[in-house]
Formats: structure tokens, sequence, C-alpha cells
């Protein structure tokens, strides 16, 4: 679900913000950004079990792929006042990065290796029995 964000225009610059449980529907327990991403590498390629996730290009741009189990999906994201909700159980990647993109994004777990689903196989099999 693609949302858009509060923007708060001003000569000075724009200024943009998200609040948990108002824009987002969850509390904020992590914060993480991929930087420095070389072209043509694709972040991602697996699902969480239980983590949502809300992800925003600060800067730049990039796609984001998602799979529900049944079909595919790809949004890009090129403005720092849209975010992207993606609930558990969706299997996701980010790719198509541009230069000096930042991608920014809030989970409502700490990190937990065993929350994530790396098989896409085994995905398919837990989402669809
Ligand atoms: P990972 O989520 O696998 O990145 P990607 O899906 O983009 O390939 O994380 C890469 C590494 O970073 C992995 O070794 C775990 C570590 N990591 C943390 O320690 N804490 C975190 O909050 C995240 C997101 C990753």
């Amino acid at each position: 679900m693609l949302t858009q964000l509060p923007k708060i225009p001003d000569e000075r610059g724009n200024l943009t913000f998200f609040e948990s449980d108002c824009h987002i529907p969850f509390k904020i327990k992590r914060v993480y950004w991929i930087y420095d991403v070389p072209g043509g590498e694709t972040r991602g390629g697996h699902a969480f079990i239980k983590q949502n996730e809300f992800i925003i290009a600060l800067s730049g741009s990039f796609d984001v792929v998602l799979h529900d189990g049944k079909s595919e999906s790809r949004t890009q994201l090129n403005r720092s006042y849209l975010g992207l909700y993606i609930p558990g159980m969706t299997w996701r990647s980010l790719s198509n990065f541009s230069t000096n993109s930042l991608a920014l994004i809030v989970s409502d777990l700490d990190y937990d290796p065993a929350d994530y689903i790396r098989n896409f196989e085994q995905f398919l099999q837990l989402k669809n029995g």
C-alpha cells in the first residue's frame, strides 16, 4: 500500500514526517537504511514471517518488487514523501537503485534472523498451503 505522507512546503526546504499508528499502521521498533548500492545490485529477496515494514526512498529511486503468494507487483519509489507499507508474509526485493539512492526502512520488530523466509518455494508453500 503506497502512502502519501504529509509534506510541509517551505521556501527554506520541504519537510515530511510520519508517526507510529498514525501514518503507518504499527509502532516503530527499528529503523535501518540501505545506501551506496552498486549499480545493478538487488537487496532483500526474502519475506518476513511477522515483521511489518514501511519503506521510503529518502533520496533517489529504486523499485520494490512484492509477491503476495499469488502475484507480483512492482512499485518505483522516487519521492521522499511516499512510503510503501509491506505487511508480514510478503516476499520482497529492492532493485534498480539510482546513484546515491537512500532507502529508509522502519519496522515493528527487532532484528530476528528467525523471522526471515529466504526460500521462495518455502514462502509459497507457507502462504498457499
Ligand atoms: P538482510 O536483512 O539480510 O539484508 P538484505 O535482505 O537486504 O540482503 O541483512 C543483511 C545483514 O545485516 C545480515 O547479516 C543481518 C544484518 N542486519 C542486522 O544485523 N540488523 C538489522 O536490523 C538488519 C536489517 C540487518
